[in-house]
C-alpha cells in the first residue's frame, strides 16, 4: 500500500466522515438512510455507484477520526477497489495516518498463503501540499515504528530469543546511525548481575543486555535513559504458569520492543536530545538449572533478594539493567516500560497503560502526551503501606508481596527500591501488560501487539523543550 500527499487526483473511492448533523445535509442522505447508516461511530457504509464511503463519527475529534478510518480501510482492503481518497488538512491528517497504518496493519510473516489485497494507493487531497508535510512526515515516522515494535512482538520465541533480539537491536542500530553495545553472559556476570542472569539461567539462550545510543548533531536539550523488560519468552520458570496463560507469553518483551521503537522514532526525527536504551533480554524456563523459590539473590546494587515467585521475574531483570543504566549515564529522565503485571489489567483495564513514580509534574506531562497521542494512561498512587508487603524473613526484599492486593503497585515498589534518591524525581516506571497486546480489536489496534508507549513517549520527547 502506497500512502501519499496529493492535491487533486481522482480516487475509486472517497472517504467522507459524517457526524448526525452533517449526515442530514448530506446530497445523498436518503440514500444512507435507507441504507440504515446514521452516523453512529466506527459505522460504515458504501455508496457504490457514487464512488463514495460514508464512515461515521460521534463528533471530529483525532480518536474519533482515528477509529473509523481503521474500521474503513479494514474493510476497503478486502473490497475490490484500487484506490482511496481522504481530504485531509493540519487537524485530521494525523489521526488518518494512524487510522490507515495502524488500522490497516497485518502480520503475515506465518501465514503460507497471505491474502492479498487489490487496494494499492492511499491518497490524502489536500490544497497545500507544502502545509500538511510536516505533519504527514512525522505522522509515518511514528506509525511505521509502532508497526516495527508490533513486528516484533508479534514475532514467536523460536524466531526471537535474547541472542537473535540483540541481532535485530545491532541491525537498526546500524541502519539508524545509533551507537550499540551488547552483553553477553560472561560480561552480566563481571558486571554481578546475578538478578538478572538467575532468570535465563534455565534456558539454552544465552541473556543479553543491549545499550543503544542515539545523539543528535546539535547540543542535546535533555539525555534520556529508556529502560525496556525484554522477556522472549516467559514461562513463569518453576513457579510454572498454567497452560492458558502461558499462552501470549512471547509478548512478555514488549517493553523492550517499544524502547526500539522509540529510537527508530528518536533517530528517524532528528531529535534533538540524547537518548539511551537499555534492554534485559532474557527467556524465564524450567529446567534442572533453573533458579527456585527460596534462593536469595544478590542483585548488581547489592540489595539481596528473597525468591518467592519464579513468575515475578521482570523485576528481577528491571533491578539490574535500571542499577546499570544509573551508573552508566547520568540522566535527566528514566523511564522504564513492562509488561510487568496481571495485576495492572485488574486496576485499569487490558487498554490502558499504569504509570507510576514519583514526580507529579512528570505524570501531568504523560497525561497530556496520552492526549495527544491517543494512548491512553492511567496513574497508580505508591504509598508506604503497601511497601511493608515487600518485606522479607530472609533477606532485604522479597520478589512479591506477601498480600496480592495493589499487585502493579508492589511491584512498581520493587522496582523504585533499586531507584537512586537522585533519580526518584527523573524516574517513571510504565506496565504495559494490557496495553501491549491485544486478541480482539479496539481502536487503530489490530489482534497481537499494538507498539503500547511508542506513540506515547514520541509525543513526550517530541516536546521536550
Ligand atoms: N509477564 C508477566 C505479567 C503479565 C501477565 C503480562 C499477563 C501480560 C499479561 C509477569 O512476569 C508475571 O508473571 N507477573 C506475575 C507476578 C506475580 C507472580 C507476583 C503476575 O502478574 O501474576
Ligand atoms: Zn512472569
Ligand atoms: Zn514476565
Amino acid at each position: 500500500m502506497n500512502i501519499d500527499l496529493v492535491n487533486d487526483i481522482k480516487s475509486d473511492i472517497k472517504v467522507e466522515f459524517l457526524d448526525k448533523k452533517t449526515l442530514k445535509e448530506h446530497k445523498r442522505y436518503k440514500k444512507l438512510k435507507k441504507a440504515g447508516f446514521s452516523a453512529e461511530q466506527d459505522s460504515i457504509c458504501f455508496l457504490h455507484e457514487k464512488g463514495i464511503l460514508a464512515c461515521g463519527i460521534e463528533d471530529n475529534t483525532t480518536d474519533n477520526i482515528r477509529s473509523v478510518v481503521s474500521v474503513a480501510i479494514k474493510t476497503l482492503k478486502n473490497a475490490n477497489y484500487k484506490s482511496v481518497s481522504f481530504d485531509v488538512n493540519n487537524k485530521n491528517i494525523k489521526a488518518i495516518v494512524e487510522g490507515v497504518v495502524l488500522g490497516g496493519y497485518e502480520f503475515n510473516r506465518y501465514k503460507s498463503k497471505p491474502k492479498k489485497s487489490k487496494l494499492k494507493d492511499i491518497y490524502l487531497a489536500c490544497g497545500n501540499i507544502n502545509e500538511v508535510k510536516e505533519k504527514f512526515n512525522e505522522a509515518i515516522i511514528i506509525a511505521d515504528a509502532t508497526n516495527f515494535t508490533r513486528d516484533i512482538v508479534n514475532t514467536t520465541p523460536e524466531d526471537l530469543n535474547p541472542p537473535s533480539f540483540a541481532t535485530l537491536a545491532r541491525k537498526l542500530a546500524k541502519e539508524n546511525g545509533l551507537a550499540c553495545e551488547i552483553l553477553g553472559e560472561r560480561q552480566l556476570k563481571i558486571e554481578k548481575m546475578e538478578a538478572m542472569l538467575a532468570v535465563g539461567r534455565a534456558s539454552r539462550h544465552d541473556s543479553k543486555l543491549i545499550h543503544l545510543t542515539y545523539k543528535p548533531k546539535k547540543k542535546a536539550k535533555k539525555v534520556i535513559t529508556l529502560v525496556g523488560k525484554g522477556l522472549t519468552y516467559d514461562s513463569g520458570g518453576l513457579s510454572l504458569k498454567p497452560a492458558a496463560s502461558m499462552v501470549t507469553m512471547k509478548m512478555d518483551k514488549a517493553g523492550a520492543c517499544a524502547v526500539l521503537g522509540m529510537m527508530k522514532v528518536v533517530s528517524e526525527l532528528k531529535l534533538d536530545i540524547e537518548v539511551h536504551a537499555f534492554i534485559g533480554a532474557v527467556e524465564n524456563m524450567i529446567g534442572g538449572d533453573a533458579y527456585k523459590p527460596d534462593d536469595v539473590l544478590v542483585s548488581r546494587s547489592g540489595t539481596t533478594i528473597e525468591v518467592r515467585n519464579t513468575d515475578a521475574e521482570g523485576r528481577l531483570v528491571l533491578c539490574d539493567v535500571l542499577d546499570f543504566a544509573q551508573e552508566k549515564v547520568k540522566s535527566d529522565y528514566i523511564f522504564d516500560f513492562a509488561t510487568l503485571t496481571g495485576a495492572c489489567m485488574v486496576a485499569l483495564g487490558q487498554y490502558t497503560t499504569g504509570i507510576m513514580g514519583h514526580s507529579g509534574k512528570l505524570k501531568h506531562d504523560f497525561y497530556q502526551a496520552s492526549v495527544n497521542s491517543g494512548e491512553l494512561v492511567g496513574s497508580l498512587p505508591f504509598n508506604g503501606h503497601l511497601k511493608k508487603l515487600l518485606k522479607s524473613g530472609i533477606a532485604d526484599i522479597s520478589n512479591t508481596a506477601s498480600k496480592p492486593f495493589g499487585g502493579a503497585i508492589t511491584a512498581g515498589l520493587f522496582l523504585d527500591r533499586f531507584i537512586k534518591e537522585e533519580n526518584k524525581n527523573r524516574w517513571l516506571h510504565f506496565d504495559i501488560a494490557g496495553s501491549a497486546y491485544t486478541e480482539t480489536p479496539w481502536d487503530c489496534n489490530v489482534y497481537g501487539g499494538t507498539g503500547a508507549g511508542v506513540r506515547l513517549m514520541s509525543s513526550f520527547l517530541k516536546n521536550i523543550k
